[in-house]
């Protein structure tokens, strides 16, 4: 079975072959362009090449890039954890031509690198093509359709929408129609009961897209308009995490090597095991996808702070400590202890965050604390509202109470909520 190293290896060796130039990832936070916070996609690094507004070094290049969806167009944050298959931080994987090969090669080697280098079972593949869009004047995608023809049968081709088959950046910037690979990786049993062609885009935790391979075309304007590219664009995007779970035979990203160490230590950390109670094992995976976040923010230039950037990544540490207080019973400081187990499982492919693990640590442990002094404030507000409502008789706390807890003592409204959830209570949120 290939470990995750070698699987990021072999992508970029696979790549390399075909003429492609490795490159580092680019920081996950961005600094330069008022439309980011955060790199959201491979192609990030690369948008004033695609745009036209600079030369390309090497036409053809690959890599693996740190990238987040936390906030804008791109934002997974409410489902990391709940599922097998979301994360916040997560591994692109991709290749790209400035203006050289085009959606011919682009098809036939995802499909070499997928089923002859790796040694995926093709019948469990699926493609999906742009079906066209009247209202933008576009056609569908009948060229992508014909390659991916030469390779897979016509019922594993499946048409799909604007929102699905037509990748933007954001709301402005590089765009044009894209073909996914899908992977059915549920049991025979089930794919003899229903076909994946009709579980792909249906948000079945099995059935999952792992490759996306944008034909990048126009630049959207401000005013919705599509504006032709000076070049043809190849922009791939591949979820390592989940090619990971597909080929070390894995039905949760959580089950392979990249998450597993981090998972055991929470749990050993928290006296308890992976895979016991189905709430510790949200809270688990949530710590174990947002330390990643949080060290790689921190590394690459953003603290936690009250604004912007800053907050975002402040709200998801205090996720990933509120799930750990509420269902993991750690009630000090913890997160900051994971960080040897992280800098063994990843510092070897991003060397940053062993330069400046000393910083990282101090940062989250001092935010930890001071968020876990809010907490223990706030419970214990919370507590005697609760009581006293009771007291009352009833079973709905006033939306004025959770508002001063919120205001004043920064407790946050979702927590408040969860509690009052477990406490059998409401909250009287027209009030709020
Ligand atoms: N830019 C494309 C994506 O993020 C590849 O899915």
């Amino acid at each position: 079975m290939l470990t995750a190293k070698e699987i990021r290896d072999s992508f970029k060796n696979f790549f390399e072959s075909k003429g492609h130039h490795i490159v580092p990832s680019a920081p996950m936070v961005i600094k330069d362009d008022p439309t980011l916070m955060f790199t959201n996609a491979g192609m990030n690094q690369f948008k004033d090449i695609i745009l036209g507004n600079h030369p390309a070094k090497y036409q053809r290049v690959a890599d693996s890039q740190k990238c987040l969806r936390v906030s804008g167009k791109h934002n997974d944050l409410e489902e990391v954890g709940h599922d097998t298959y979301h994360h916040t931080m997560f591994e692109m994987l991709g290749n790209w031509s400035f203006g050289d090969y085009f959606k011919k090669e682009a098809i036939s080697w995802a499909w070499e690198y997928l089923v002859e280098v790796l040694k995926l079972n093709p019948e469990h593949l699926y493609a999906t093509v742009f079906e066209g869009s009247p209202e933008e004047g576009l056609g569908r995608d009948d060229e992508a359709a014909s390659y991916w023809e030469q390779f897979l049968p016509k019922d594993h081709i499946i048409n799909g929408n604007k929102h699905d088959n037509f990748w933007e950046m954001g709301d402005t910037g590089p765009c044009g129609p894209c073909s996914e690979i899908h992977i059915d990786l549920r049991p025979a049993e089930e794919r003899a009961k229903i076909s994946g062609r009709d579980l792909v885009n249906h948000d079945h935790p099995q059935v999952i897209e792992i490759w996306n391979l944008v034909f990048m075309q126009y630049n959207r304007k401000a005013d919705g308009s599509l504006e032709p590219l000076p070049a043809k664009v190849i922009d791939t995007g591949m979820g390592f995490e989940r090619l990971c779970m597909a080929l070390q035979g894995k039905t949760s990203n959580y089950d392979t090597d990249v998450f597993q160490p981090m998972l055991k230590a929470i749990a050993a950390m928290s006296g308890t095991e992976y895979g016991k109670d189905k709430q510790q094992d949200i809270a688990m995976r949530v710590i174990a996808d947002h330390i990643r976040t949080i060290a790689f923010s921190i590394t690459d230039g953003q603290l936690p702070s009250n604004a912007k950037a800053g907050y975002v990544i402040r709200r998801i540490l205090r996720r990933a400590v509120r799930y750990g207080y509420t269902f993991l019973g750690q009630k000090q400081a913890f997160m900051y202890k994971l960080l040897p187990v992280l800098i063994d499982n990843m510092g070897e492919a991003y060397p940053e965050l062993i330069a400046q693990k000393a910083l990282i640590e101090k940062v989250i442990k001092e935010e930890e604390e001071s968020f876990l002094r809010t907490l223990e404030t706030g419970i214990r507000l919370l507590d005697k509202t609760m009581e006293d409502t009771k007291a009352n008789g009833k079973t709905e706390i006033s939306g004025k109470d959770a508002f001063i807890l919120y205001d004043t003592f920064g407790f946050p409204l979702d927590l408040t909520e969860l509690i009052l959830r477990e406490n059998g209570m409401t909250v009287n949120i027209e009030e709020f």
